[in-house]
Parts: C-alpha cells; sequence; structure tokens
C-alpha cells in the first residue's frame, strides 16, 4: 500500500474497528431490550464485516479517487457494515425505529429502497449513521453503513449478487429483466406474509 505514514493507515482502519464493535454491542443492546419490553424479536440474523483494506481501494479506484486516509474517509461509506435480517416487512420499520429513536449515534442519511426499489429490483433500508468512538484524547464520529431486509429481501439480493458477480460486465438485458421479475415477486411473498402476520396478531392480541 502506497501511503506516505502506515501508522496513520493502521491507525484509521482500528478506528473502523472500534466503530463495529461500539455499533455491535450497541444494536444487541437495543434490540434484546426491545425483545424483553415487547416479547417480540424481529431479528433472524445479523452480519457486520469491515472492508478489507483491497476492497477499499478496488472501490476508491472505482470511483476515480487516488488512495489517501482523506479521501478513504470522504467517500467510501462503507467500511463498517451491518445488515439486519428480519422476519416480516413492518419488523424493517420497527427496526429502523428502534435506532433512530436512540441517542447513542447519530443518522447521516436514510434511504427506503423498498418503497423505491432501485432499477436492478433492489430493496432494503438503508440507514447511514455516525457511530461516536471515545479515544484517549478525544471522541470521533466514525461512518457506518446499516442495511435492514426481510428474508424474501436478502434473498433475493444474495443471489442476484452473485449472478452479477459471476457476469461483472453488463448483464444482458433479458437476465435483468427476469431478476426484475423475481424481485416482483419476493414483494408479494413479503406483502402476503405480512397479511398473515396481521391476522395471527390479532389473535394472539386478544
Ligand atoms: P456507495 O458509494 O457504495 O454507497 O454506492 P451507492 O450509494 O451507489 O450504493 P448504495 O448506498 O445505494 O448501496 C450500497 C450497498 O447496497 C451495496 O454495497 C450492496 O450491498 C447493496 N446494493 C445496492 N444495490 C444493489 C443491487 O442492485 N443488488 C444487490 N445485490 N445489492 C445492492
Ligand atoms: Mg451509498
Amino acid at each position: 500500500m502506497n501511503q506516505e505514514n502506515p501508522r496513520d493507515w493502521e491507525g484509521t482502519l482500528l478506528k473502523y474497528r472500534f466503530a463495529k464493535t461500539m455499533l455491535e454491542a450497541e444494536l444487541e443492546i437495543l434490540l434484546k431490550e426491545h425483545e424483553h419490553r415487547t416479547g417480540n424479536n424481529p431479528v433472524e440474523h445479523i452480519k457486520s464485516r469491515l472492508k478489507s483494506e483491497s476492497s477499499i481501494l478496488k472501490k476508491l479506484k472505482d470511483k476515480g479517487y487516488e488512495f489517501s486516509i482523506e479521501n478513504v474517509e470522504k467517500h467510501i461509506h462503507d467500511i463498517v457494515g451491518f445488515r439486519i435480517v428480519c422476519s416480516f416487512l413492518s419488523d424493517v420499520y420497527d427496526i429502523v425505529n428502534i435506532i433512530k429513536e436512540s441517542k447513542n449515534f447519530k443518522i447521516l442519511e436514510e434511504i427506503d429502497y423498498i418503497k423505491n426499489p432501485k432499477d436492478s429490483g433492489y430493496s432494503s433500508y438503508h440507514l447511514m449513521v455516525l457511530v461516536p468512538i471515545h479515544l484517549e484524547q478525544k471522541q470521533e464520529y466514525i461512518e457506518a453503513e446499516i442495511q435492514i431486509r426481510t428474508l424474501a429481501m436478502d434473498f433475493w439480493a444474495s443471489l442476484e449478487h452473485k449472478l452479477q458477480y459471476k457476469l461483472p460486465n453488463d448483464i444482458p438485458v433479458y437476465l435483468k429483466r427476469e431478476l426484475l421479475s423475481c424481485s416482483d415477486e419476493i414483494k408479494m411473498m413479503d406483502t402476503k406474509m405480512q397479511h398473515l402476520y396481521d391476522i395471527v396478531k390479532k389473535y394472539t392480541d386478544k
């Protein structure tokens, strides 16, 4: 890696690592407390990752920037990445609200790709947050991306990603159309499941 001061770069990566640890703990507390209070656990599973150095460099290059710590901090928003996969559509919005109501991080941006799916058919709710980390000398805020989606959305995104990866150059139009149609079917399934969930809740809330 061609940077002037390797210690600075290591220090930067360390801060992202701290932010991931903080966010992991914070999300666990928020979601466990929610489960304790409501008796409902909306989470199927949570994945988290730190973007590898090679992926950071590649993304920076793809975006047309040279490597510098400043460029990494300014242009790469998902070095700390979380994916919260939940059961029902309403769970996505419950989790979004739980996170937004927390005083422990700042919300930078929210994008509802469920109400407004991407052209590919991708849907998920994205929250960009700033996680405070307490260092010896000062407090800093580190960016993290949290993707919140249902099992069905996760199924579509994982398989679509695999197919895209196998065909990195522009994928044929008919494949795009088929993927879009799969995404419509996923959406119908989520809506049906939500309907069934609402009926079941009416019985159990009595
Ligand atoms: P960034 O600079 O990476 O933030 O690019 P962006 O703002 O154009 O992308 P966005 O924030 O909307 O999405 C970032 C992440 O969402 C990606 O890294 C993927 O994990 C996921 N994502 C977005 N679009 C798709 C898609 O079409 N298919 C799949 N499988 N995942 C997607
Ligand atoms: Mg983005």
